[in-house]
């Protein structure tokens, strides 16, 4: 159990039921972490925008939190898997690949999974690479959560194309934050893309949940 949580700030039992019935890789107390942030940010009117959406198992927390705010929340993801969740690699799900394709396609389990939970009309999906679609935004967020790929590579354009749109006040969360080695995939991009962001003088602490760490913008900058 992460840090207190009151009530409100816990998903209702429909939507929670829903989170777990979903394939992903967001443990329950992270995600009720990720909820509670959001709710928070919820409250600048800005939508709050996810990079990695998999399956949806954690854009169901961001969208439920949307709706009570009354905002969107925006899923990044090309959908075609991180390294670690290609065939042969220890994340991988065979159900996740196209047969006509032969390649990974989370998309369609990803809008089952919204459509179970009721939460469609709350979400905007964006398909794409992560930098690209980070060039397209214009738009200042309310909540930036990374969780897309954990090479160097990928954590540092994710922070580097997302973390400028945070407004003032808004919350960075990253996720699979180790300071010790964890394994071979899920190792420290994450680590050294907190540290970064915490060295910048842009973001400053407010919590911490096992691997999930949150960020709010006290600065300007990244
Ligand atoms: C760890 S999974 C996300 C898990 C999800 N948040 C959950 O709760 O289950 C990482 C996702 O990031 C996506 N991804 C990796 N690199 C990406 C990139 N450069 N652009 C867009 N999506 C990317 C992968 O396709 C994968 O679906």
């Amino acid at each position: 159990m992460c840090g207190m949580t009151t009530t409100s700030d816990r998903p209702a039992a429909d939507v929670l039921a829903a989170f777990e019935a979903a394939k992903g890789f967001m443990p329950l107390d992270e995600g009720l972490a990720l909820y509670a942030a959001a709710v928070e940010a919820g409250a600048l009117g800005l939508p709050l925008l996810e990079v990695g959406t998999y399956c949806g198992r954690s854009t169901i927390l961001l969208a439920d939190a949307a709706r009570a705010a009354g905002v969107s929340a925006l899923t990044v993801d090309h959908h075609r898997g991180s390294e670690e969740q290609q065939p042969g690699w220890e994340y991988h799900d065979p159900e996740t690949v196209d047969p006509v394709v032969g390649l990974m396609d989370t998309l369609p389990t990803f809008r089952r999974t919204l459509h179970a939970a009721g939460l469609e009309d709350h979400v905007v999906a964006l398909v794409g690479k992560s930098p690209r679609v980070a060039k397209a935004w214009g738009g200042k967020l309310g909540l930036v959560f990374i969780d897309g790929g954990h090479t160097d590579e990928h954590a540092t354009a994710d922070y580097e194309g997302w973390a400028p749109h945070v407004a003032e006040g808004g919350l960075l969360l990253i996720h699979d934050v180790f300071p010790v080695k964890h394994d071979e995939w899920t190792g420290q991009a994450p680590y050294r893309v907190y540290l970064r962001a915490l060295e910048s003088g842009a973001f400053t602490e407010v919590s911490v949940c096992d691997s999930l760490r949150v960020l709010r913008r006290t600065g300007p900058g990244i």
